[in-house]
């Protein structure tokens, strides 16, 4: 055996790895059991022969420790320097940018279109007394809407509000008048969820008592209300209704701002589109909170949010509001 061919050949061999795994293999072939220099060296006997073969073995091993510890570092120094390391200049991820809900959306757009009418926003609660939502609202005590079935009761005397009308009492209660005001928020009603339906609903409430309001003002405001809305070229027309709580009771529609009053889909070939409930609020309501029903007059309307959202943008269904999944809402 030439040794010192076998050592150059062993020392390229450490060299030459390029990875641990390499050096392992190689370190098999040059230093372990069944290797050449192994081999000769049990067989070995002389002493001379013995000490250079020794000397060598002394030297591969110490090569291979060397190149051992070569390896592993630049192993680290890539990692560091590869995908786990933070490069700096790449381009980040934006995070995705909230937005506010469709109906929240809605929400101030109202209050914006009362603020510029001069109008006050009032943030009413939504438990209301069945005084508030029911009885100074001059509702019949067999009136279908005060049942169990019909409204959640927290107690005898005391309801989660089923519209936002219990909020103009709380405010006329509470000041004389003049008052111009808004209120918007929840409402609850017993609904089995459906398209249309939903146990928890956004109202928006309308109300102004001063001297010598009369329907006309109610028009006025509601055609403004719903021109700036659904666009300047809206019209407005008033049904009658009933509501115990204003005489007359109407109900006010806007012309479809789709087909303009020609009659689509989306008005059910009507040309109208049915907005809310109105009307002049009755001497009763007045004598109930204590206001002289000689002295001053007033209208009052309200209507739901969720509709408007939904006729705005075409929704299929009212169960979407609360779904919240972030692909419907993303889009408005
Ligand atoms: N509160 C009535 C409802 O929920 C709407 C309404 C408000 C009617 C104000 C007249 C005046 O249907």
């Amino acid at each position: 055996m030439d040794a010192q061919a076998l050592e150059r050949e062993a020392l390229s061999a450490i060299e030459g790895a390029a990875s641990p795994v390499e050096l392992d293999e190689a370190r098999i072939r040059f230093l372990g059991r069944k290797s050449e220099l192994k081999q000769a060296l049990r067989e070995v006997r002389d002493r001379e022969t013995g000490m250079a073969l020794n000397a060598v073995r002394e030297r591969l091993e110490a090569a291979f420790e060397a190149r051992e510890r070569t390896l592993r570092t630049a192993e680290l120094e890539a990692v560091f320097a590869g995908g786990e390391a933070l490069d700096v200049t790449l381009p980040g991820e934006r995070p995705r940018r909230g937005r506010l809900h469709l109906i929240t959306q809605i929400r101030r757009e109202i209050e914006d279109i009362f603020l510029g009418l001069g109008y006050e926003v009032y943030d009413g609660d939504e438990v209301a007394t069945v005084f508030e939502n029911f009885d100074a609202l001059t509702t019949e005590p067999g009136h279908p809407s005060r049942l169990p079935s019909d409204t959640f009761y927290l107690d005898e005397g005391t309801v989660l509000r089923t519209h936002t009308s219990p909020d103009q009492i709380r405010v006329m209660q509470s000041r004389q008048p003049p008052i111009y005001m808004v209120s918007l928020g929840r409402c609850y009603r017993r609904d089995t969820p459906d398209a249309t339906h939903s146990p928890t609903f956004h109202q928006v409430e309308c109300l102004a008592v001063d001297r010598h309001i009369t329907l006309a003002d109610l028009k006025g405001t509601v055609l403004h209300f719903s021109r700036a809305l659904f666009g300047p070229d809206r019209d407005v027309r008033m049904r009658t209704s009933y509501f115990p709580f204003t005489e007359p009771s109407v109900e006010f529609d806007v012309s479809c701002f789709l087909c303009g009053g020609e009659g689509c889909g989306v008005c059910k070939h009507s040309g109208w589109i049915e907005m809310g409930g109105a009307g002049v609020v009755d001497p009763d309501v007045f004598v109930n909170v204590g206001y002289d029903p000689e002295a001053v007059s007033g209208f009052a309307f309200g209507l739901g949010l969720e509709r408007i959202a939904m006729l705005r943008h075409g929704l299929p269904d009212l169960r979407l509001f609360w779904e919240n999944d972030l692909r419907v809402l993303g889009q408005f």
